[in-house]
């Protein structure tokens, strides 16, 4: 559920209509909700009341600083996965004791930085980067906590591209190798073993992959008991999927009560990375119609939004459902078009072969659930500045990022004096 909708024949975000965010913006932009954020991330905290937790928002996801400020005043820490993210939690005010850092490839000064924050813990994806995490952490005189990734090889029947707990994927260290593993870990001096940890995909839109990988891991758990190492935290990771089209994922509290009778038991904490399912169907993109163009075998509708600004449809092949901004031209006539951006390159679009109402050069649409995985993965390909993100609250236009200028695009560039 979400807070954009038609009143008085115009799309609103909240109590505001989103043309009026557009006058002040301009086109493209991002639009978030307040009160949907808000609902989101209480309802998967509400959901796991019952069993200890922590919530840690996969702010690959969205990582404007207002976003993570808001998820950290509800109570919410963050899942990292560089340098960059730290830096971005830790000034939004994200208390370290609520940071995990995951990701394959952390280099020795992201370790030492997480480090000195004294966040909770390293999700670790492989032996040697285990050892890479107990060298800066002896250097620094300190003790490292982990949680070892496990790729418990659980098909989570989801895009190949965001399929990440099969055997075959990068990520974890594969189950059978787990406790062996484990073992290595608690005989390292600055290592302390406090967690398992996997993440099996994203856009999920079933529990029984979570629940099987969560009996693959309880196993483990129960072997490592019996080898003296107690785990205190299991990390289920993030991935439950939201509506884009005509999907029906299981709600936040599915999950909890699948979970529930599996480690009611334990003496655990459990630590949840969910990112798109709070923040995906919360922000939409706006975009303004500029020219149609018949082809000899297609019909175009031409954007000022492009792939650089929303690379999911281009790039997974990914559905954006397409509103336009006045409810009355969802009425006309349907044709079958193609909705593309300016960008050079014919793998630019936000919609293929899609049935939309005629649309008129110069109205506006909203690209919706795009609040996830569409900012942050936003470039200046095409030297086109990246745009602008508003938040809406209590019929109040915030703007969290302004739009790049030209002057931005060049920002950290020389020309060297033997050109000059
Ligand atoms: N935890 C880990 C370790 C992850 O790798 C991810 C996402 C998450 C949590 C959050 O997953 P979520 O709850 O958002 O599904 N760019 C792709 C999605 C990539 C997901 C990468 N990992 C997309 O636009 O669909």
């Amino acid at each position: 559920m979400h807070d954009f909708h038609y009143r008085d024949g115009e799309l609103y975000c909240e109590q505001v209509p989103v043309s009026r965010i557009v006058k002040e913006l301009g086109t493209p932009c991002y639009v978030y909700s307040h009160a949907t954020l808000v609902r989101h991330i209480r309802a998967y905290d509400g959901a796991f009341r019952n069993i200890p937790h922590i919530i840690a928002f996969a702010m690959k996801a969205n990582s404007n600083l207002a976003i993570l400020r808001l998820m950290a005043k509800e109570g919410s820490g963050v899942d990292i996965v560089s340098g960059g993210e730290l830096f971005r939690a830790l000034k939004a005010g994200v208390p370290p004791s609520k940071i995990v850092f995951a990701g394959v490839g952390k280099n020795p000064d992201e370790i030492r930085d997480a480090l000195k924050a004294d966040i909770l813990m390293f999700n670790v994806e492989s032996p040697a980067e285990l050892q890479a995490i107990n060298d800066v952490a002896a250097s620094l005189g300190l003790k490292a906590r982990v949680a070892l990734r496990i790729n418990p090889d659980i098909d989570p029947k989801t895009h190949p591209y965001i399929s990440t707990g099969l055997k075959k994927s990068k990520f974890g260290i594969a189950a059978d190798r787990a406790l062996e593993e484990f073992k290595i870990a608690s005989t390292l001096r600055h290592i302390e073993v406090v967690g398992v940890h996997k993440h099996i995909g994203s856009q999920l839109t079933e529990v029984t992959p979570f629940v099987e990988a969560m009996k693959k891991i309880l196993k483990l758990v129960e072997a490592l008991k019996q080898d003296g190492i107690d785990i205190r935290y299991i990390n289920i990771g993030g991935g439950l999927g939201i509506t884009y089209a005509d999907e029906t994922p299981p709600q936040p509290q599915d999950l909890a009560d699948a979970m529930f009778p599996l480690v009611r038991d334990l003496k655990v904490t459990l630590v949840m990375e969910p990112g798109r399912v709070i923040v995906g169907n919360a922000g939409i993109l706006v975009t303004k119609a500029l020219y149609l163009k018949e082809g000899e075998s297609k019909r175009f509708v031409i954007v000022d939004a492009a792939m650089n600004d929303l690379i999911r449809p281009s790039l997974y092949g990914a559905y954006h459902e397409i509103r336009p901004l006045k409810e009355e031209a969802g009425h006309r006539p349907k044709h079958q078009v193609d909705v593309v951006g300016p960008v050079c390159e014919s793998g630019d679009f936000l919609a293929k072969d899609r049935p939309l109402p005629d649309v008129k050069p110069g109205e506006l649409l909203a690209v919706m659930s795009a609040g996830a995985y569409g900012f942050v993965m936003s470039s200046n390909y095409n030297s086109r500045p990246r745009v602008p993100e508003a938040l809406v609250k209590d019929g109040e236009v915030h703007v969290i990022r302004a739009r790049e200028t030209y002057e931005d695009l060049v920002r950290g560039e020389t020309i060297p004096a033997f050109l000059s």
